[in-house]
């Protein structure tokens, strides 16, 4: 029987309070993969009265928390959708503030990181984003590449529809020139095209803020995950949330299809 000390408020998943401890949890299977959508951020600056872009920087820094306390349970991955092909919609200084997120990010971090044994990645269009960005997180890869703890891996520019047809056009091409023949196309096959690859599809998704949508985040890799959806805002997310959504997790039964 797990050690846990409940403090129920109300029934459902999302509104429920209790302190998990993280040596049970510990006892349990770990999921290897985690994806998060990290919602909530501009509702939480509402609610304040402050800049929406108040909400993504305090968002910023519980992407820090969430990080260490991931890499401490022994989570392998962890990728975080941090912008999408659909962000670019939003207003300017929004857009421009977010993509200097990541550089703000790695400047403050990046020597814990590596301390830490984490590795960074990114996965998304890398062309569309800005020349600092991009410098930002391919100095972040480098200087991490060799590390053997969590693989943090920021979803920047990603969608996941285009991932796939992308994953379409290179499969076409590599039948065209004779590199693979097309009776070698399977699901396997398939997922070493993807972005993700060679990540394992992830075992938990995590959404905040309340929204039950996948919002084209990882559809061909999320087919067999755990959902874990919380009304939680984004920059509010603790480290206890996070304990909290592995505990559910370790309860579900993963059947596969099977019985
Ligand atoms: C969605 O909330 C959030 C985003 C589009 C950005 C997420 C980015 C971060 C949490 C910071 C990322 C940090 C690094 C290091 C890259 P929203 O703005 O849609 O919130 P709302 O739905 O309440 O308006």
């Amino acid at each position: 029987m797990l050690n846990i000390l409940k403090k129920w408020k109300g029934s459902s998943q999302t509104t429920k309070e209790e302190t998990i401890v993280k040596a049970d949890v510990l006892k349990g299977e770990i999921p290897e993969h985690i994806a998060i959508i990290m919602d909530g951020n501009g509702r939480w600056a509402k609610k304040r009265a402050l800049p929406r872009i108040a909400g993504h920087h305090e968002g910023m820094k519980v992407v820090r928390r969430i990080t260490r306390q991931a890499n401490e349970l022994g989570v392998k991955a962890l990728t975080l959708y941090a912008f999408s092909t659909e962000n670019w919609k939003r207003p300017k200084t929004e857009v421009e503030y977010l993509m200097k997120l990541p550089e703000e990010f790695l400047n403050t971090f990046l020597p814990e990181l590596i301390e830490e044994n984490v590795q960074v990645r990114i996965i998304g269009e890398k062309n569309r984003l800005p020349v600092h960005t991009l410098r930002a997180v391919e100095k972040a890869m480098s200087d991490t590449k060799r590390n053997t703890g969590l693989i943090l891996n920021f979803a920047l520019n990603y969608g996941s529809r285009s991932e796939i047809i992308s994953a379409v056009q290179k499969i076409a091409n590599d039948i065209k020139n004779g590199r693979i023949d097309e009776t070698a196309i399977n699901e396997s096959l398939f997922s070493e095209y993807l972005m993700t690859n060679p990540l394992k599809d992830p075992d938990l998704l995590i959404r905040t803020s309340g929204e039950i949508r996948l919002s084209n985040f990882m559809l061909w890799q999320l087919a067999y995950t755990e959902f874990w959806f919380t009304d939680i805002l984004w920059p509010d997310f603790t480290e206890q949330n996070l304990l909290e959504a592995i505990h559910t997790y370790q309860q579900r039964g993963r059947r596969f299809g099977g019985v």
